[in-house]
């Protein structure tokens, strides 16, 4: 169990920014090689409407493609019913619902109210619980809201507590700007610690303002162990405008042992993986391979 838990969200979250239509055959050499880093989940996929997020319209052919490791949960992105059967059907090990903590990027992420995602979200609840699969939550715009400036940490501990009475094993709380600083992180997980207990807690920091390492580290001094990040610093939003990557995997990884603090990872395989992310957004692929 290593003391720290970095989940890889760079095949999701970090390719579903990118505007160049990555070829499916490299997003599985991607995510084949990161299954070979000791990652314990990998978001690789998101069953969304294609119109809104036309990358991810491979993700079944994704997870149907990728070599998968033993002790690797795959895991998708699922923000309705039609996502939830869609995952299923491409043996996802486990989903994640993503909500708003603030109503200008529900509206623009979703299309739609807080409280009108939530009522979406239970059918997705429900169905998974029969399928047995776990599922993640996922809170947005935990400081600041590209449409409603900051966000209140009520806010975030309301929206936080609701995903984990609904059943959601981990609530992932996200910087989704990259603007928290630690002293406003720190606020916020007072918030939510309200709410939620630290074990079931993760933060997801993007990097636009080079706070994510210190927030990290507020973090763990408030008892949060699970980090998103994604490999080579890949990402980004595409409804949240101006948002960059998520902070680095490799920088996280290095960052940690430094501090004697064990992931698990092998720091060989997240280079190789790095220069192919890095090679993924530089478009080394050729977009002519590219499947209709
Ligand atoms: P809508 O337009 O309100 O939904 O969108 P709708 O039910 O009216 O359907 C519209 C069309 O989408 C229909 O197709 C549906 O069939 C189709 P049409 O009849 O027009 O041809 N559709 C779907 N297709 C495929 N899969 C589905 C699906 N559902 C409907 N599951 C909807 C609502 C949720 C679909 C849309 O708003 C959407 O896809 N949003 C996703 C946006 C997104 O993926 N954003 C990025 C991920 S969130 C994120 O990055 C933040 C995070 O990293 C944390 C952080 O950093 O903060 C998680
Ligand atoms: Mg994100």
């Amino acid at each position: 169990m290593p003391a720290v838990e970095i989940f890889e969200v760079g095949p999701r979250d970090g390719l579903q920014n990118e505007t160049r239509l990555i070829p499916a055959a490299e997003k599985v050499a991607l995510v084949d090689c990161l299954s070979q880093a000791g990652f314990r989940r990998i978001e690789v996929a998101s069953f969304v409407s294609p119109k809104w997020v036309p990358q991810m319209a491979t993700s079944g052919e994704v997870l149907g493609r990728i070599a998968r490791a033993p002790g690797v949960r795959y895991a998708a992105l699922t923000p309705n019913l039609r996502g939830l059967t869609d995952a299923l059907a491409a043996r996802a090990d486990e989903v994640a619902i993503f909500g708003s903590a603030s109503e200008g990027f529900s509206r623009a992420n979703l299309n739609c109210s807080v409280e009108e995602s939530l009522a979406r979200f239970a059918p997705v609840m429900e169905h998974a619980r029969e399928a047995g699969v776990q599922v993640r939550g996922y809170v947005s715009c935990i400081t600041d809201c590209p449409f409603d400036g900051p966000t209140a940490p009520a806010a975030v501990a309301w929206l936080a507590g609701q995903l984990l009475a609904m059943g959601c094993y981990e609530i992932s709380l996200g910087d989704t700007l990259g603007r928290g600083t630690p002293e406003r992180i720190a606020a916020m997980l007072r918030a939510v610690l309200d709410e939620v207990p630290p074990e079931r807690l993760a933060g997801h920091y993007h990097d636009t303002g080079g706070q994510a390492l210190a927030n990290i580290a507020v973090s763990i001094e408030h008892g949060v162990r699970v980090f998103d990040a994604a490999i080579g610093g890949l990402g980004g939003c595409p409804y949240a405008p101006g948002a960059s990557g998520n902070v680095a995997t490799e920088t996280v990884h290095d960052w940690l042992t430094e501090r004697g603090i064990q992931t698990g990872l092998d720091h060989t395989v997240l280079h190789q993986a790095r220069d192919m992310a890095h090679a993924l957004r530089g478009g080394e692929g050729h977009v002519s391979d590219i499947d209709a």
